[in-house]
């Protein structure tokens, strides 16, 4: 298990004579399906492996035979990095699960989608803390609706490749600004400090481990530094608009048990917008966050 992000001649060394490789990509290149018996039958160097295809695929899905406990979700998760205790456990109706102390409950039904219509936008989660930087998130299906219940994930890395050279090159140099997530100013909040609850991060992000680069937007950002939110908006939503299109986007429809892996400086998602009437998903998270003053994985 690694403390800092990875680089890829790490995670080469890591996945040492380790062969596995995906059955299957999802789409265009974008998100690769792994199959097991169980997820402790995978190797360390199995780990590394996937580590790295989640890097190369963007995302990566692993289907189990058997439905992993939460334990072993939460065990799977810790074997790629450090996975932290989420923010948000004031929130979470069932925290701490089954003795679990990272994995958080995500729990959406008719009710809890239209109290929450900000679940069903697209985000990279994690950009909402100055010091934190977003690193690998998994889910994993406990019990999903009879109808959708849906998760979309869309290739922010492709969204930056597809732009043309004269726009590339704008962003590439740009500064933006964004709100912060209700549950980081909570957390300012609750450690005393008086943080704006607004941030500036840059609009591209470069991967060391793939070499590509990605768009970094969501509906949170406000404005690119040293324009008006006037200046920023047509611009902001074009971007957005062509990171999200339907050709860089992957629904994926859960199986009980699924584990869906993606790092969300790479890929945005999006939540359920199509659970039905009397219907309910419940889905765990973990998440993995960097320190950006020591590289290294907050616990
Ligand atoms: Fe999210």
């Amino acid at each position: 298990m690694f403390k800092h992000d990875p680089t890829r001649a790490e995670l080469a060394a890591a996945a040492g004579g380790s062969d596995l490789a995906p059955v299957q990509l999802l789409a265009h290149g974008f998100g690769g399906l792994f199959l097991t018996d169980t997820l402790e039958a995978y190797s360390s160097g199995d780990i590394a492996r996937l580590h790295l295809a989640t890097q190369d695929y963007g995302a990566v899905l692993v289907r189990s035979r058997e439905v992993p406990s939460a334990r072993s979700f939460e065990s799977f998760g810790d074997r790629f990095v450090p996975m932290m205790q989420h923010l948000d456990r004031e929130g979470i109706p069932q925290y701490p699960l089954e003795g679990c102390s990272k994995i958080s409950v995500l729990l959406h039904n008719t009710a809890s989608l239209k109290a929450n219509a900000g679940a069903r936008l697209f985000h990279h989660d994690g950009w909402g803390h100055s010091p934190i930087d977003p690193g690998l998130s998994m889910l994993m299906a406990a019990a999903i609706p009879m109808s959708g219940g849906s998760t979309l994930i869309a290739d922010a890395r492709a969204a930056y490749d597809w732009l043309s050279p004269g726009l590339k090159n704008l962003v590439d140099h740009a500064t933006v600004v964004s709100r912060m997530a209700r549950e980081h100013v909570e957390a300012e909040k609750a450690e005393g400090r008086k943080r704006a609850d607004e941030f500036e991060h840059p609009l591209v992000c470069h991967n060391p481990v793939s070499g590509r680069k990605s768009l970094i937007i969501s509906d949170r950002t406000v404005c690119i530094k040293g324009w008006s939110r006037q200046d920023s908006a047509p611009l902001l939503n074009h971007l957005q608009q062509h990171a999200i299109q339907a050709q860089l986007c992957l629904r994926h429809m859960w199986q009980v048990g699924d584990v869906l892996i993606w790092d969300d400086r790479w890929v945005k998602h999006a939540g359920a917008s199509d659970v039905l009437e009397a219907s309910e998903r419940e889905l765990w998270r973990l998440v993995a966050s960097i320190n950006t003053q020591t590289g290294e994985f907050l616990k």
